[in-house]
């Protein structure tokens, strides 16, 4: 890599980030249905029907993958906790075999000089509160606060930050109006319920969490770049509803307490009557802001209800996903993050990174150099960012190994750390020497 960890600020966090049900394997240890595993079943929906049954099977291998953590030289591991585990039913009795796992997966990492950053959802909602109207049901505010209770009761102690949800887009729109992924819904009303309820949720985990008397709490929203793919007023609004939807809606309800009216004009009518009041709760005083930054779309308007936008495939290089590299939107999300929203808060960007198709040569060496060049290219725009004032405090690199690419199944490799998908076999790849090379050695290579 170009860059190493002496081109950035002394107490910089390099870490690197996983999620539950995309490793650990939720055919283990008591865990109990998620509606991810009820997706996966219905044909069509996810590459293959592949579900995190076995995943990396990283449930007994945690050791092993944490020493991968460490000896790369990473500061910090986000990883994220299943409510299906320590909460087979999503409320009520807990499994008292998944909570021990997170005490032990906690202490393996403060064992190894790692700082533990937490979240709470990760996306796969235990099917008994999917069945009671998950996202769509105000309830869920309230369960979730009780599962976040439950947890950090046993793991607050040890937590350098938290974050209760990953990425409200996707648990919001992207499930219950593209379909794209678990429940699969394609419904404004649900939809528009989901995109409130899931701030509410985070609104009240955060409020649990301060009267545990913890600190380091924060969100991690995913930002897309919205660019209008051609130069006319259609696609300028095409591109400004994206943004809203995507970006500004959650942003702006966590940290302003307001949603935008470019979004209003399509959700308002399906709001819960009386949102407004919770808006409070939303926007409670938070001390980080984490960023997922992969891409950006180009947006055309149309003929279709409400947004009345469609992404058209843009220029650029593009990665294994199908997602063109944009480091530079990076650059213009953290500025304008801090300028317009978050001002001096710590900003962490909490994942980062690119699918390949990455298989190993004959010598078994698997040679990513697209993903060094892609980490590369990202974090000289971290730099930049930093540079220019804005508070970047870390850089995760999504992700740790192969794993679960949701809908994608097996096939969109991510990782650091090549999984063998018969033998589970870990092999780190060229990108993992090369940070390794970047975070220990504190040279140029
Ligand atoms: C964001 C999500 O948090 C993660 O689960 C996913 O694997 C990566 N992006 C890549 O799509």
């Amino acid at each position: 890599m170009q860059l190493s960890r002496k081109d950035f600020p002394d107490d910089f966090i390099f870490g690197t980030a996983t999620s539950s049900y995309q490793i650990e394997g939720h055919g283990f240890g008591g865990a109990g249905r998620t509606h991810w595993d009820d997706f996966a079943d219905t044909p069509g929906n996810v590459v293959r029907a592949e579900n995190g049954a076995t995943a990396c099977d990283h449930y007994h291998r945690y050791e092993e993958d944490l020493d991968l953590v460490k000896a790369a030289g990473f500061d910090a591991y986000r990883f994220s906790i299943s409510w299906a585990r320590v909460l087979p039913e999503g409320r009520g009795t807990v499994n008292a075999e998944g909570l021990d796992f997170y005490d032990r997966l906690t202490d393996a990492m403060l064992e190894r000089g790692l700082k533990p950053f937490a979240t709470l959802y990760h996306w796969e909602l235990p099917s008994a509160l999917a069945d009671m109207g998950g996202w769509r049901n105000r309830d869920i505010a309230a369960w979730f606060g009780d599962y976040t209770e439950t947890v950090m009761r046993r793991l607050g102690d040890r937590m350098e930050t938290v974050a209760p949800i990953n990425e409200p887009w996707c648990v919001a729109w992207l499930s219950h109006f593209l379909g794209g992924q678990a429940p699969g819904l394609r419904d404004i009303r649900a939809a528009s319920r989901a995109m409130h309820h899931v701030l509410l949720a985070h609104g009240r985990a955060t409020e649990v969490m301060r009267g545990l008397g913890m600190s380091g709490l924060g969100c991690v929203f995913n930002l897309e770049w919205a660019e209008p793919a051609e130069d006319t007023p259609e696609a300028q609004l095409a591109a400004a509803r994206y943004d809203g939807l995507y970006n500004r809606w959650f942003m702006g309800g966590a940290f302003k307490g307001e949603y935008p009216d470019i979004v209003l004009e399509g959700l308002e009518p399906h709001l819960p009557k009386g949102w407004q009041d919770d808006m409070g709760l939303i926007s409670q005083p938070l001390d980080w802001c984490g960023i997922n930054y992969y891409t950006r779309s180009n947006m055309a308007p149309a003929d279709t209800p409400w947004p009345a936008h469609k992404p058209v495939p843009g220029i650029l290089p593009k990665t294994f996903m199908d997602w063109e590299i944009y480091p530079e939107g990076l650059y213009r999300f953290l500025t304008r993050t801090a300028e317009e929203y978050t001002g001096d808060l710590p900003i962490y960007v909490t994942e980062n990174g690119m699918a390949a198709l990455d298989e190993p040569g004959p010598d078994g060496a698997i040679e990513d150099d697209h993903r060094i060049a892609y980490f590369d290219a990202h974090l000289a725009q971290v730099n930049r960012a930093i540079a220019g004032g804005v508070p970047v405090k870390g850089y995760f690199a999504w992700s740790l190994l192969d794993n679960y690419e949701w809908s994608f199944g097996y096939d969109k490799r991510f990782g650091l750390v090549h999984v063998d998908l018969e033998t589970l076999a870990r092999t780190p790849k060229a990108s993992y020497h090369a940070m390794t090379r970047a975070l220990t050695k504190h040279a140029e290579v």
